[in-house]
C-alpha cells in the first residue's frame, strides 16, 4: 500500500473513501469534519441530531456525497471522548475506519490525521498513529492462500492536512509512522509463516533481507561458530533438531562511539517442548515462539530505515526445540558462554537457555542498556492475561519507567515485575550452579532471575508469551495471527533515546 500526504482541503480529495472524525458528545463538528459536513449541506449534524452518531471509539458511520464531492464514500471515525485522547486512541480509530473502508471495497482512503485538532494530540503524534492504524489494519498474511481474498487491497492510503505550514510535521510524523507499522507487519509474517517454512536458516535470510532493505550490518553464525563461543546452552536445546541453528547480529550504527543499546530476541522456529514434550493440543501455535526475535528484526528495520543517530544491536539466538534420539534430556548439564552450568529440569525451559548464551554474548559490546524479548512462559499468561500486557522485568526502576512509557505511546502495554532474591532460591541445583525449572510456584519470577544470571549491564526482560498472537478473527489495530507485538515500543524506545 502506497502512503501518502496531501495539502489540500478534505472535501476536495477525490478518493474511494473519505475518513473524517468526531468526538463523543459532539453536537457541532469542528475543522475538517464541520468542511465535510458543510459540503454534505449538514448530513453529519443531521446524523448526529437523530442520535444514531455518537463518536464512540471504534464505531464508523457511513455517508453517500451523491456527487456534493469528489469522494465517493465519508467515513466518521468516532474518537471517544476528548478527555484522556491518547494517540491510542486515534490509532484504534484509524484502523475501525480503514477495515470498514475495506470492507466497503474502497481502493483508496483519504483521511485527517486522528486528535491533532481538539485531541490536544500533536500533530506529529496524530499523523504517526494515524497512518500507523492504517498499515496495521489492513494487514493480511495471505503466503498460503491458493484463493484471492475476499478483502479488497487497499492500493493508497493519503494523509490530508488543510495547513501548509503543518505539512513538514505530518509528513514526518506519517513516515514514522509508515516505517513503524510496516516494520510490524514484517514481524508478523515472520511469525505468522509456519515452522517448515521459518526455520533457523530460513530465519536468519529473512534478517539478512532486512538487513539489505534498512542499512544494517548483519552477520549469520552456524553451529560451528556456536560451538567456538561456547555456547553449550544454545547447543544444548538445538541438539534434537535436524535443522542447524543460526546466531544471528544485526547492528545499525557501527563504528558510532557510544556504546550501544541491544534488542535480544528469543528465536525458536517451533517449540514442541523437546523430551518434555507439549501436549499436541494447540501446539501449532508454537511456530510463534519466535516472536521475540521477529520484533527484534522489525525493530532493527525501522530503526535503520529512521536512520536513528544511535549505535543498536539485535541479536537473535535461534534454533528448534524438538524431541529425538539425539535430543538434550531432563538431568543433563549445559554449560553456558560464561561458564555457568545449568542443570536441566525440563526441556520445555529452553528459551532462557538460549538467551543464557546470547546475553552472554551481549557483554562483548559492553552495552549501554539490553532488552530481551521472549515469548518465555505460560506462566506470564496467566498472570497478565491474553493480550493484555507483557511482562516486564528490569534491573533498575528507571529503565523499566523508559519502556513503560514507550509502551504506552505505542498502545503496546508493559506490567513492571519483581525480581525477588527468593526466586532464586528455587532455581538451586544439586549438580550444576542452577536448574533452569524453578517448580511451579513463581514460574515468571524464576524464569527472569534465571536470565539476570547471565547479565553484567542494566538490563531488561519482557516476556511476550501472552501478546504475539491474537486468537479471535478481529480485534482493534489486528487480525487473527501474529501482532508484532514490541517492535512499535522498541522503536519508540530508541527514538526517545535518540532525541
Ligand atoms: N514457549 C513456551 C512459552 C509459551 C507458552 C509461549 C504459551 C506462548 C504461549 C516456553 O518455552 C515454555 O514452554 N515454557 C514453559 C516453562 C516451564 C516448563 C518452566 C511453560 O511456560 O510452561
Ligand atoms: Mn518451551
Ligand atoms: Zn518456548
Amino acid at each position: 500500500m502506497d502512503i501518502k500526504t496531501q495539502n489540500s482541503a478534505i472535501q476536495d480529495v477525490m478518493a474511494d473513501a473519505l475518513v473524517v472524525n468526531l468526538f463523543e458528545g459532539t453536537q457541532q463538528p469542528a475543522g475538517a469534519t464541520a468542511a465535510v459536513d458543510k459540503a454534505l449541506d449538514g448530513a453529519i449534524t443531521a446524523l448526529i441530531q437523530s442520535g444514531d452518531l455518537k463518536g464512540k471509539l471504534g464505531k464508523v458511520s457511513v455517508l453517500y456525497p451523491r456527487g456534493a464531492i469528489p469522494a465517493a464514500r465519508v467515513l466518521v471515525a468516532g474518537l471517544g471522548k476528548p478527555e484522556g485522547f491518547t494517540p491510542e486512541k486515534a490509532r484504534q480509530a484509524s484502523a475501525a475506519a480503514c477495515k470498514k473502508a475495506q470492507a466497503l471495497g474502497a481502493k483508496s482512503i483519504a483521511s485527517i490525521a486522528h486528535g491533532a485538532g481538539s485531541g490536544n494530540v500533536d500533530a506529529a503524534q496524530a499523523a504517526q498513529a494515524t497512518v500507523e492504524g492504517a498499515v496495521l489494519s489492513l494487514y493480511e498474511f495471505r503466503a498460503h492462500k491458493t484463493k484471492a481474498s475476499e478483502r479488497t487491497p487497499v492500493d493508497t492510503f493519503t494523509l490530508v492536512e488543510f495547513d501548509a505550514a503543518k505539512m513538514p510535521t505530518i509528513e514526518s510524523g506519517a513516515k514514522i509512522g509508515q516505517i513503524t507499522a510496516e516494520s510490524a507487519n514484517v514481524a508478523r509474517n515472520l511469525i505468522n509463516q509456519p515452522a517448515n517454512f521459518m526455520t533457523p536458516t530460513l530465519l536468519a535470510e529473512a534478517a539478512q533481507k532486512a538487513a539489505a532493505e534498512s542499512n544494517l550490518h548483519c552477520k549469520v553464525y552456524g553451529p560451528e561458530w556456536i560451538r567456538e563461543q561456547g555456547m553449550g546452552a544454545l547447543l544444548g536445546v538445538t541438539q534434537g533438531s535436524e535443522e542447524e541453528p543460526r546466531f544471528i547480529v544485526l547492528e545499525h550504527g557501527r563504528g558510532r562511539s557510544e556504546k550501544p543499546i541491544i534488542f535480544v530476541g528469543k528465536g525458536i522456529t517451533f517449540d514442541a517442548g523437546g523430551i518434555s514434550l507439549k501436549q499436541a493440543e494447540g501446539m501449532e501455535a508454537m511456530k510463534s515462539d519466535m516472536g521475540g526475535a521477529a520484533a527484534v528484526v522489525g525493530a532493527l528495520r525501522a530503526v535503520g530505515q529512521l536512520d536513528l543517530p544511535l549505535h543498536v544491536i539485535g541479536i537473535v539466538p535461534a534454533c528448534e526445540n524438538l524431541p529425538s534420539g539425539r535430543a538434550y534430556k531432563p538431568g543433563d548439564v549445559l554449560r553456558a558462554r560464561n561458564g555457568t552450568t545449568i542443570e536441566v529440569i525440563n526441556t520445555d525451559a529452553e528459551g532462557r537457555l538460549i538467551l543464557a548464551d546470547a546475553l552472554c554474548y551481549a557483554a562483548n559490546y559492553k552495552p549501554a542498556v539490553v532488552i530481551d524479548l521472549a515469548t518465555l512462559t505460560g506462566a506470564c499468561v496467566i498472570a497478565l492475561g491474553k493480550n493484555v500486557a507483557a511482562g516486564l522485568f528490569a534491573t533498575e526502576d528507571e529503565l523499566a519507567a523508559e519502556i513503560r512509557q514507550a509502551g504506552e505511546a505505542t498502545g503496546e502495554k508493559f506490567w513492571h515485575m519483581p525480581l525477588y532474591p527468593e526466586y532464586r532460591e528455587t532455581i538451586k541445583s544439586e549438580v550444576a550452579d542452577i536448574t533452569n525449572h524453578g517448580g511451579r510456584f513463581g514460574g515468571v519470577g524464576a524464569s527472569a532471575i534465571f536470565l539476570k544470571e547471565f547479565t553484567a549491564y542494566p538490563w531488561a526482560h519482557l516476556d511476550i508469551a501472552g501478546m504475539v498472537l491474537v486468537d479471535k478473527k478481529e480485534d482493534k489495530l489486528n487480525i487473527k495471527g501474529a501482532t508484532g507485538f514490541g517492535v512499535r515500543t522498541l522503536v519508540e524506545f530508541a527514538r526517545r533515546r535518540a532525541a
